[in-house]
């Protein structure tokens, strides 16, 4: 079992994945990244994108890399080969845009897409996170520990030691993190929360996440 990342493996090579894929390299990580095409059709785009990246078939990068980040559209989740996330650590930054991804019923209520997700891959360690920050802004608010105007970024999910190491990742690319707990506190920074699209520090984050009811639950 993976006790250190040194390895990330991207999903999708759209907006999300290239500017995570930038990021990632600039940590000093090595990277894969995937679409559902074979890894010859995006090889040059990824060369000019993000140098240094690899490009790989979906089933390499969800097998071998120490983490597994979900950057396709949510509408296509139930592509992904469940066999191939077995005992990784996977980030489900993926979002449900209804005008995107159509209507889908299972992701209507208010429980966190991201344990849907977690369903359909039963042996992942889904961790949420990388959800609630603009791809564009990813690259641009990036700052090093310590300083004054760093951003949080919140994450949740149910295996602590996953949530650890998603954690020290964060804060790699530029980002304090927030463990936010369990996966269906994810429900608390997903879209119509203040937190989703919006600038947060840690000690903001932490006042609005560690006194919300869950999102969901009936009121006392
Ligand atoms: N846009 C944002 O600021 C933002 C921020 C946070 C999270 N998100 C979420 O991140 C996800 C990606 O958003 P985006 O804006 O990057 O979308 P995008 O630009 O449309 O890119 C989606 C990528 O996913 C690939 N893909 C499709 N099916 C796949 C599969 N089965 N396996 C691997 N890759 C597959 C696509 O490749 P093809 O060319 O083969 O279709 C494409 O490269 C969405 O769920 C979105 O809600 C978006």
């Amino acid at each position: 079992m993976t006790s250190t990342i040194s390895t990330v493996g991207i999903l999708g090579a759209g907006r999300v994945g290239m500017a995570l894929a930038r990021q990632a390299l600039k940590a000093g990580y090595d990277v894969k990244i995937a679409t559902a095409k074979p890894p010859t059709e995006i090889a040059l785009m990824v060369d000019l994108l993000a140098p240094g990246a690899t490009s790989v078939s979906a089933d390499t990068a969800a097998r071998d890399s120490d983490v597994v980040i979900l950057a396709l559209p949510l509408g296509k989740y139930r592509t992904l080969h469940p066999e191939n996330f077995a005992g990784q650590i996977v980030i489900d930054a993926m979002n449900y845009w209804a005008p995107t991804d159509g209507t889908i019923a299972e992701f209507e209520d208010e429980a966190s897409s991201s344990e849907v997700v977690q369903r359909f891959l039963p042996d992942a360690r889904v961790v949420r996170s990388l959800s609630h920050i603009g791809y564009h802004e990813l690259e641009e608010q990036a700052l090093p520990p310590g300083d004054p105007e760093r951003q949080a970024l919140a994450l949740a999910g149910n295996d602590a030691e996953a949530r650890r190491l998603v954690a020290g990742f964060i804060d790699r690319l530029g980002y304090d993190p927030f463990d936010a707990g369990e996966l269906a506190a994810a429900r608390n920074f997903d879209g119509g929360t203040p937190i989703f699209g919006g600038r947060m520090r840690l000690d903001e984050m932490r006042r609005l996440l560690g006194e919300a009811p869950l999102v969901g639950e009936a009121a006392e």
